[in-house]
């Protein structure tokens, strides 16, 4: 709910900084030989039921408020907070720090409020495209670098909720619709950012897949589906990045909800996965007090609804063993002592912009997908002359970005300054359909690239003007955006605001129309056949204009790859069936809005069922087991240089496949080779499940053998009697190439 906070912008102003770190612990626990897991018995055992209590909850949606808004003294505590999206107060007189949270996805998030800068990287989304697990690490590390030099500890940034739906308005914060491509891919983003001496965190557990009434869908999909598809995502990463946290989701799985799920909380995540981090809930996501308690919760965010005095209350009552209760304080301080939390004091420094700069755009660079070059009409020439046309999406003033919790605050201010709002729109309104734009102009980085042209800009308003300027340039390049963000979905993939009808007049005034999108998920082209080029850049974050520009002019040779598939038609994805329920809960209790306001925010809306049809089926499954064709595959992306593979061998004992690929092409250039399974008959699935994959940068004429370990979950079905794994004797059949869609290896591979 941070969108909230501008509200409170005069809060900045009151609020003081905790000088230096955490007093000095005074107990065994603060020896750092010791194991995490002894130092937080060690000082469970230390602490009274209330110092317990107050580590299980937050203090409130608007802890960081200026009182004065609300005419009440503030309590003392407000001014420790370092202004982020969540804040749990420490405990002194033990040496436990004070726990500072912030939204940080793509960037640490909110700090303008605070003075602060932080660097907007690409949407998570463009970071998966780049299948770089080694830049996910990278790209993580530095926004945790800048969260500590903030002065937080807690990241709440870990978003791989699979695209099971592209008009989710969060896909552009998740890593796509692969559960072992998003799964490792957030191992790796967790293991950067706890690089950093941050506490990492996933999220949101489970099957969270559309804003749509997020607070109330019951999501009902046999376990079998759930455990192949999103679950996988989650056990991947949890075993692979070993997060301090797991933020459990708003919905409800099978009648439950997440946050007092016991089959997703103990049964899964806990027992089976084995896992000693903390729950955490989502923001206001917790619903009740004894059942979230046993059935798996660790912590309440950001305020104390239940885990407060209702708990302590529970706790003395016997309803919630004290057992238990230490249970979830030992999870939280595991976390923070493996972090480093209590033994580092938190050195406040302004992050290094220029290497936020850096790592920015190569993350972006990465994750472009050139989805369309006929006639070879990219990489433009730097030293082509006459006129070059860049018509529209702002790319006079900056690179668009993703709304909600994941929005880091643009550097400078909104490049584009909004409308004002339509009459009757709710606060909510304004601050998710607000588009932000980053100051990185496109339209100045290619004017730097094509010295010896006229680059002339339009803003594609009149659509009529922008293609006779088109006509008469040498190429035209069209800029347009799809504005995404937490709190809403999209209605349909189509480009807003007349684009569409844009690029076909542009195209059919100019033969060298390329198109560059800027958008949170999918879109549909149906211009397609007519443009020349396509580069689908994402919101490619604070040097977006320069990576889109140095991939236009070949200083770049694009390597992304889809982390999703582009369907042709909404017609063509699953149709979740909703089925409402009678609004039997009643109003739910949000929890407190901030100390002294309104005291509850109350929201009556029924509750539904939603069914999707595609369960393990999720994006390239779905298209593939109904024979649809999509727009564009899953793992699809072009280069300017051409890639061959050959001499496919398969090692059935080490379960692992290689073959030779080679650079066919002029450029130096990186390719994703991908692997497929299909399993042996018994597993009944007509659809192929990405195995493994590597990433390889070849120079013109280089070949190399390229290994690839198959993930042994790929291998495996869910056997829902049996509550385990099985992996299907048989005949798995192999398939490996540049994308789900073309692999021109395939061979066998006998599992006894
Ligand atoms: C979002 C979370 C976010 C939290 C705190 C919630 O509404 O769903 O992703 O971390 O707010 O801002």
């Amino acid at each position: 709910m941070r969108w909230l906070y501008p509200l409170f912008l005069l809060s900045s102003l009151a609020m003081a900084q905790f000088p230096g770190g955490p007093p000095p612990s005074r107990g065994p626990w603060s020896n750092p030989k010791l194991p995490p897991e002894e130092r937080a018995r060690l000082l469970v055992q230390a602490m009274t039921l209330d110092e317990k209590i107050q580590m299980v909850h937050g203090v409130g949606w608007f802890f960081g408020a200026d009182m004065s808004l609300t005419g009440e003294a503030p309590p003392p505590i407000v001014y420790r907070s370092n202004g982020g999206g969540g804040f749990i107060p420490g405990i002194p007189r033990l040496g436990v720090p004070d726990l500072q949270m912030n939204d940080a996805m793509v960037g640490s998030g909110g700090g303008a409020r605070m003075g602060r800068y932080s660097t907007a990287m690409p949407s998570a989304l463009a970071l998966a495209s780049s299948w770089d697990l080694d830049l996910a690490r990278e790209y993580a590390a530095l926004i945790g670098k800048e969260l500590r030099d903030q002065g937080y500890n807690i990241t709440l940034g870990g978003g791989l909720n699979l695209t099971r739906e592209p008009r989710n308005g969060r896909n552009f914060e998740y890593l796509g619709e692969d559960p072992l491509l998003a799964g490792r891919m957030a191992a790796a983003y967790v293991q950067g950012k706890q690089s950093q001496g941050i506490v990492g965190i996933l999220k949101h557990y489970a099957l969270n897949n559309q804003e749509s009434g997020r607070y109330f869908a019951n999501v009902r999909m046999p376990r079998k589906g759930a455990r192949e598809s999103e679950l996988l995502a989650f056990e991947i990463a949890v075993k692979e990045g070993q997060p301090g946290s797991v933020m459990c989701s708003y919905n409800l799985y099978e009648g439950d909800y997440a946050c007092e799920n016991a089959y997703l909380l103990n049964d899964v995540l806990k027992k089976e996965w084995n896992w000693p981090g903390f729950v955490m809930s989502d923001w206001g996501a917790t619903h009740s007090t004894v059942k979230a308690a046993l059935n798996g919760l660790d912590m309440e965010m950001p305020g104390n609804t239940f885990f407060d005095g209702a708990l302590k209350a529970a706790v003395e009552k016997g309803e919630v063993p004290m057992a238990r209760l230490d249970g979830m304080v030992r999870r939280i301080l595991w976390a923070l002592f493996r972090a480093g939390v209590f033994d580092r004091r938190p050195q406040r420094q302004a992050p290094d912009i220029f290497r936020g700069f850096e790592v920015a755009q190569k993350a972006a660079e990465a994750g472009i997908v050139l989805l369309k070059n006929d006639r070879a009409v990219l990489p433009l020439d730097p030293q082509m002359k006459g006129t070059i046309a860049v018509i529209g999406g702002h790319a006079d003033k900056g690179v668009l970005s993703g709304g909600g919790s994941a929005q880091v605050d643009p550097a400078g201010g909104n490049a584009v300054p909004p409308a004002p709002p339509k009459p009757g729109s709710s606060l909510l309104d304004i601050i998710f359909g607000t588009p932000v734009y980053h100051r990185s102009q496109p339209l100045r980085a290619i004017q730097a690239l094509a010295s010896s042209a006229k680059v002339v800009f339009h803003d594609g308003k009149d659509i009529a003007g922008a293609a006779s300027l088109a006509k008469s340039a040498q190429a035209a390049i069209v800029f347009a955006a799809q504005h995404t963000s937490e709190g809403k979905d999209l209605a349909d993939l189509s480009l807003p605001d007349r684009q569409d009808d844009l690029i076909a007049a542009v195209a059919a005034a100019n033969p060298r129309t390329v198109v560059v999108l800027e958008t949170g998920t999918a879109v549909k082209m149906p211009w397609l056949a007519r443009v020349a080029a396509v580069v689908e850049a994402w919101y490619p974050g604070i040097r977006g204009g320069e990576a889109i520009a140095n991939v236009l002019f070949g200083r770049v040779n694009p390597s992304g790859k889809l982390a999703m598939t582009f369907p042709k038609s909404e017609d063509d994805l699953p149709q979740p069936r909703l089925v409402a329920q009678p609004p039997a809960r009643g109003p739910q209790d949000m929890g407190p809005m901030f100390p002294g306001g309104p005291a509850k925010m109350r929201v009556n809306t029924r509750q539904f069922d939603v069914e999707y049809p595609e369960g393990a089926r999720a994006g390239y499954k779905w298209f593939q087991s109904m024979k649809r064709e999509p727009l564009f595959p899953f793992g699809f992306g072009l280069s300017y240089t051409t890639f061959a593979y050959s001499g496919l061998r398969v090692d059935a004992a080490k379960r692992e496949v290689a073959f030779t690929l080679r650079n066919t092409g002029q450029r130096a250039g990186a390719e994703v080779a991908q692997v497929y399974v299909q399993l042996p008959a018994s597993a009944g699935e007509q659809f192929r499940r990405l195995a493994g994959w590597q990433k390889v940068t070849l120079k013109p004429g280089e070949s190399r053998t390229v290994a690839v370990a198959l993930h042994p979950l790929a291998l495996a079905v869910f056997d829902e009697k049996a509550g385990r794994w099985e992996t299907p004797r048989g005949t798995f059949r192999i398939f490996a190439g540049g994308c789900s869609a073309d692999t021109p290896l395939r061979g066998e591979m006998a599992i006894q």
